[in-house]
């Protein structure tokens, strides 16, 4: 007979909280299964308020919040955008929809986000040139915050807009305040892999109700108010449903038991693994309290005695899911012809890294099958 696998272990399952049927039932008797609803009101009012950021926008994904946001910010054909090169790819793809040109910057070795030395010296540089950047756009890495006052500060010199995107960061905090707080604007992502999900979706947020005022009129296919449709630009279909806002406010009502659970499962994979030669795991900043959304490693052959990619295989084949850390954008076929400025510590960490399973419902045992196969790879 042959052996069954043993359960599968997702890198990141949704992880529904029980109170969400209640209000998408909710939704059902009140009928608006539309684009538009008291749900989604509540749930963007609940989201300002846990964010301290007064407007806030839900829409269909992360990726349509970040595009909404570069248009808005005025991103147009031949402008450059600088971003994180690790990161994943939503990131940047507006840059591309908006026929801008993206430059990406390594990350700070510390923290695994946008270096602001690189960013200084490329923005004084620019400066003299006379070529600014329309806005940049630094990524919260797995969750940890990117170093938002240093970034400002920069950017602030010379008048170019933060758009953060904080997709991998709800639920972190920088310097005591929520992650996105404090910029011209901020992104999040309720995907399905993400720490709370509403199965697809997004948010925007800012301190500017005018800006959110033009993202919410973009997002709902840019209608003029009047009664007959009429149009002088080109909008989108993005507003987030009324069914999944109910999700999200279900969701968003464990956020920080979540938050307290990835980190718990954090500290275990270290205490289980951190004796292990050539292991290290990514640090956090100390200006932030990060919501360790996933788990990285990285695994230095020479101490390890075997690469990432065999501890990868090596969970596969127990039917335990983990991945490589980003692949940089800039190396990244689609990128090729993108500049790229500072050195190689992206690559270095997309070559060594590997993010392991780190769903909120994990058990101690799921944990330990983990640890035991990375264990078991050691030499
Ligand atoms: C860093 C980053 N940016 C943007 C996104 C895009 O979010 P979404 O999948 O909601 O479009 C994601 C996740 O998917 C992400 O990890």
């Amino acid at each position: 007979m042959p052996a069954t696998k043993p359960p599968r272990i997702f890198l990141s399952p949704p992880h529904m909280s029980g109170r969400e049927l209640p209000l998408i039932e909710e939704v059902f008797e009140s009928n608006y299964v539309a684009p538009a609803g008291p749900m989604l009101e509540r749930f963007e009012a609940a989201f300002a308020e846990y964010l301290d950021i007064p407007h806030t926008l839900a829409v269909s994904s992360g990726t349509a919040a970040l595009h909404l946001a570069m248009r808005i910010l005025g991103v147009g054909e031949k402008d450059e955008v600088w971003a994180s090169s690790l990161t994943f790819i939503a990131s940047v793809s507006a840059i591309d929809f908006l026929r801008a040109e993206p430059v990406f910057f390594d990350v700070d070795e510390a923290t695994w986000t946008m270096d602001p030395n690189l960013l200084e010296e490329e923005m004084r540089r620019a400066a003299r040139q006379g070529r600014l950047p329309k806005a940049v756009v630094p990524t919260d890495l797995y969750g940890q915050c990117c170093d938002l006052d240093a970034i400002r500060t920069i950017c602030d010199a010379h008048g170019v807009p933060v758009l953060v995107d904080a997709a991998e960061s709800v639920g972190s905090e920088y310097r005591g305040r929520k992650s996105g707080a404090g910029e011209r604007a901020a992104a999040y992502s309720f995907n399905g892999n993400k720490i709370i999900t509403t199965s697809g979706g997004g948010l925007l947020a800012s301190d500017d109700g005018e800006l959110i005022a033009e993202a919410r009129f973009l997002s709902t296919q840019a209608r003029e108010p009047v009664v007959h449709y009429q149009h002088e630009t080109i909008g989108y279909n993005y507003r987030m449903s009324n069914v999944l806002a109910a999700i999200g406010i279900g969701q968003l009502s464990v956020l920080d038991e979540r938050v307290a659970k990835r980190r718990a499962i954090f500290d275990r994979y270290r205490e289980e693994l951190c004796d292990l030669p050539g292991i290290a795991f990514m640090p956090e900043a100390d200006y932030g309290r990060s919501n360790r959304w996933l788990t990285a490693i990285t695994i230095d052959p020479a101490g390890f005695g075997n690469d990432r990619e065999h501890v990868r295989l090596a969970l596969e084949a127990e039917n335990i899911e983990a991945r490589p850390v980003w692949k940089p954008m800039h190396l990244q076929p689609v990128f090729r012809e993108a500049r790229h400025v500072g050195g190689a510590v992206g690559e270095r960490l997309f070559e060594t890294g590997l993010c392991l399973p780190s769903g909120s419902q994990m058990t101690d045992e799921e944990i330990d099958r983990v640890v035991s196969i990375v264990r078991e790879c050691a030499r």
